[in-house]
């Protein structure tokens, strides 16, 4: 059997059966997940409910329905079967699509996953979406959807654009639909549909430019100097989107001189980015990056149905209501980073930790805690530290690292569900950003023990570790 084969008969499953519910992940590629298949069992006419959870753990699972309806989990499960075990669901009862690693169990759950056929870069709305597209061709149109998820889970970002099935067929599908429009050499920055452009250029560091990164005045002078009209008569700032394509090529040329000039590289200037013709100009929905980010909010804040509603064509309520969200989210976060930079890190050999108590919710310190890295010391993961509001026995982690760092060994998803399980907690997610639960009491014997982990990661690397 191959990936197509286990698509094809989620696909036959899910069209024969009675009564469905999603449990589907509160996060952009979570909720992005769930609108595909709600789409595509509504329309096969199949009743159906959806529930969402921020995590699938013995805290959450109760709010899955105890009753007879097949149940799909999307963008979860794969690293929680022994609680569908636990919880008597059978093999008949269950479909698993998730794109994160999969943890022995010993009843055989019917499972759509990329990882085992060495998909590595096809987040769990694209499998969604492949399902989806195999019960009905027509429901192409949400191709656009899957990109959406895609870019949020950060499937685009280490390869400046989308790869694989991800790109070979579901932008394609994008495309041929004519609600996606690909820029295969466009700058490589975030906010370019609403931010002014100097404020775009001074918030990215990746790649980090000298006298622009961190510095939104040095930022506005670089554009001055290049004789870039950057406001509108009446005063507006303009955003990227709307520059003249013969000033944004000066801009890029400029660009990469200022990086060639300090010995950088170039080869993160330019990415292929995923825009959104159908949308209004200058809003966050314009293109795939920012309509995650605005999604994320709705999630991380307790409203996924919010983020579903705009992904099923809800301009007004629901989108004001993300909108509010959105910049309160920002706001939080900015909050969170300043924060973990001015309290500071502790520094243990290999991970580098704070705790945040309850000033921040646990759904967005991992956010927080990867915009901090690249301030921080990048060659050492990050692992935050939270409480759970619903339970005060219970610790919430997030980790982050980089790509430099995982190509060198490290596996936060390894450490942090192995030293997670030896305390009676659990986590999970992916090599380079990964989750967990654990008893409050545990939190310093658990950090050590990471360190510990993350150590031998590293030592098997060999001695140029860092
Ligand atoms: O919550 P956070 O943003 O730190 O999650 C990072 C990654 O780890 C996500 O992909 C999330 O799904 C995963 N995760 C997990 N199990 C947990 C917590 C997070 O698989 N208990």
């Amino acid at each position: 059997m191959g990936f197509c084969d286990d698509v094809q008969a989620a696909a036959e499953t899910i069209s024969a059966a009675g009564n469905i519910t999603i449990i589907s992940h509160i996060d952009a590629d979570g909720i992005a997940s769930e609108t595909i298949l709600s789409q595509a069992v509504a329309r096969a006419e199949i009743p159906h409910r959806s529930v969402f959870v921020r995590q699938l753990e013995p805290l959450t699972m109760p709010q899955v329905p105890d009753d007879d309806s097949f149940k799909i989990f999307t963008d979860l499960g794969a690293g929680q079967q022994n609680l569908l075990e636990e919880r008597g669901l059978s093999e008949r009862d269950v479909l698993i699509i998730d794109h994160h690693i999969s943890q022995p169990c010993s009843r055989q759950y019917l499972q759509v996953n990329c990882l085992p056929y060495g998909h590595m870069r096809m987040s769990a709305a694209g499998i969604a979406y492949l399902i989806a597209k195999a019960m009905n061709a027509a429901n192409t149109d949400l191709a656009k959807t899957a990109i959406i998820g895609n870019v949020g889970d950060m499937m685009a970002r280490e390869t400046c654009g989308l790869v694989g099935l991800a790109r070979d067929v579901i932008v394609q599908d994008g495309v041929r639909h004519r609600n996606v429009e690909v820029r295969k050499r466009d700058l490589n920055c975030y906010g370019t549909a609403t931010r002014p452009l100097y404020l775009s250029l001074a918030y990215n560091d990746d790649p980090f430019i000298r006298g622009i990164s961190n510095n939104p005045e040095g930022a506005k002078q670089f554009l001055r100097q290049l004789g870039i009209r950057q406001q509108t008569a009446d005063g507006r700032w303009l955003v990227w989107e709307e520059m003249l394509q013969e000033d944004r090529r000066t801009i890029i040329s400029a660009l990469a001189e200022q990086l060639i000039a300090h010995g950088e590289s170039v080869s993160r200037l330019l990415a292929e980015t995923y825009h959104f013709p159908d949308e209004p100009a200058r809003t966050p929905l314009r293109n795939a990056q920012e309509y995650a980010t605005l999604l994320n909010a709705c999630g991380r804040w307790a409203r996924p149905q919010v983020g579903g509603a705009i992904l099923r064509g809800d301009r007004g309520s629901s989108y004001r209501e993300a909108e509010r969200m959105l910049a309160n989210h920002r706001a939080i976060i900015r909050d969170l980073l300043g924060y973990i930079l001015d309290t500071g890190v502790t520094q243990l050999e290999w991970v580098q930790y704070l705790h945040v108590g309850a000033r921040y919710p646990d759904t967005i310190v991992g956010i927080g805690a990867g915009m901090a890295l690249s301030k921080l010391d990048s060659a050492k993961p990050i692992l935050i530290m939270c409480s759970v509001p619903e339970d005060p026995n219970l610790t919430k982690v997030s980790m982050r690292t980089t790509d430099r760092v995982v190509g060198r060994g490290v596996d936060l998803q390894q450490a942090l569900s192995a030293a997670s399980a030896e305390y009676g907690g659990g986590g999970g997610g992916h090599k380079i950003a990964a989750g967990a639960y654990i008893p409050r009491e545990a939190e310093q014997e658990f950090v050590v023990r990471v360190n510990k982990i993350l150590g031998e990661q590293f030592g098997a690397a060999g001695p140029d570790h860092r």
